[in-house]
């Protein structure tokens, strides 16, 4: 049934914007999860704000087996985990928000500290959806640093969403982790799916939009190798990234299916642009 609902109309739904999120490749991203066939376990490494994790439990693909869902982004993995844990005081305190929304507050609630997970996660969300352009963005020190955006009703508490989105995850395991710790909890007949910081297209391009650390190419050669190890164990592996020398260089065994998705191509973000990019699998 569900299958056939519009994306919009029905849940669970990504909650947050997250930079580089899969909404525009979804539809290339569940043909080739099909063509993988049964598998036993769910494994998504660069979690983010988790596009293919909810639209396989949307479309009823998910097995019943544990999902295993890890970012190395602590804040990001507290929100889950708030929401996860009291979803009802998560709705509360974003209502809160809600009656309080303004500027002065927005910088408030940007200032301080949560207290636990559910304050994060409600904190997060509210910065998410009232921040300039709602995106996610920390600064070197792992704070989050977006200034105010100027709309005139943003949708601070999608109630039916965050309820759906809780149920989801009460069978995931929510982990603040390196992707490489992913070789430890893979078994033969699992699937993972890895979208990493992209690979930049250009030596200028911040494509990737990863302030703190970036992502090396020498994470990038590592991942590769992961995938093989992987692969070599009986895993169904699926990989997202930038269509690039390099990328077709460390793929060159697996299978590379080229899609297009709009992109901020640009430093400054403020120029968008068809890019083609790179969907990996070994099956
Ligand atoms: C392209 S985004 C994933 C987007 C996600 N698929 C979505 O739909 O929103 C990449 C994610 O990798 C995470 N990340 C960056 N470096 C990492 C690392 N070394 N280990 C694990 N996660 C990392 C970032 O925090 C970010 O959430």
């Amino acid at each position: 049934m569900t299958k056939q609902m519009p994306r919009r109309m029905s849940m669970p739904r990504p909650f947050l914007k997250w930079v580089g999120g899969k909404g525009q490749l979804l539809n290339e991203l569940l043909a080739q999860v099909d063509r993988a066939g049964k598998f036993h376990r769910y494994h998504e490494p660069f979690v983010g704000g988790g596009a293919l994790f909810f639209e396989l439990v949307r479309t009823g693909r998910m097995p019943a087996a544990k999902a295993y869902l890890s970012d190395n982004n602590a804040n990001l993995i507290a929100v889950y985990r708030g929401v996860r844990e009291d979803v009802d005081r998560v709705i509360a305190l974003l209502l809160e928000h809600k009656r309080k929304h303004s500027e002065k507050h927005y910088y408030e609630v940007r200032a301080r500290a949560p207290k636990d997970d559910i304050d994060q996660a409600a904190r997060i969300i509210y910065l998410n959806k009232t921040g300039y352009n709602g995106l996610y963005r920390e600064n070197s020190q792992g704070k989050y640093n977006v200034p105010f955006g100027r709309y005139k009703n943003p949708g601070i508490c999608d109630e039916e969403n965050l309820r759906a989105v809780a149920k989801a995850l009460q069978k995931a395991k929510l982990e603040v982790r390196h992707f490489a710790k992913v070789l430890d909890c893979v078994d033969k007949g699992d699937f993972v799916y890895f979208d990493p910081p992209y690979h930049p297209v250009s030596k200028t391009a911040s494509f990737t939009g990863y302030d703190k650390g970036g992502f090396s190419e020498d994470f990038q050669r590592l991942l590769a190798k992961i995938a093989e190890d992987l692969d070599a164990r009986g895993v169904r592996v699926l990989l997202s990234n930038s269509m690039t020398p390099l990328v077709k260089e460390l793929y060159a065994k697996f299978t590379i299916d080229e899609v297009f998705a709009n992109r901020n191509v640009n430093s400054r973000g403020d120029r968008r642009g068809k890019i083609s990019e790179a969907l990996i699998r070994n099956f």
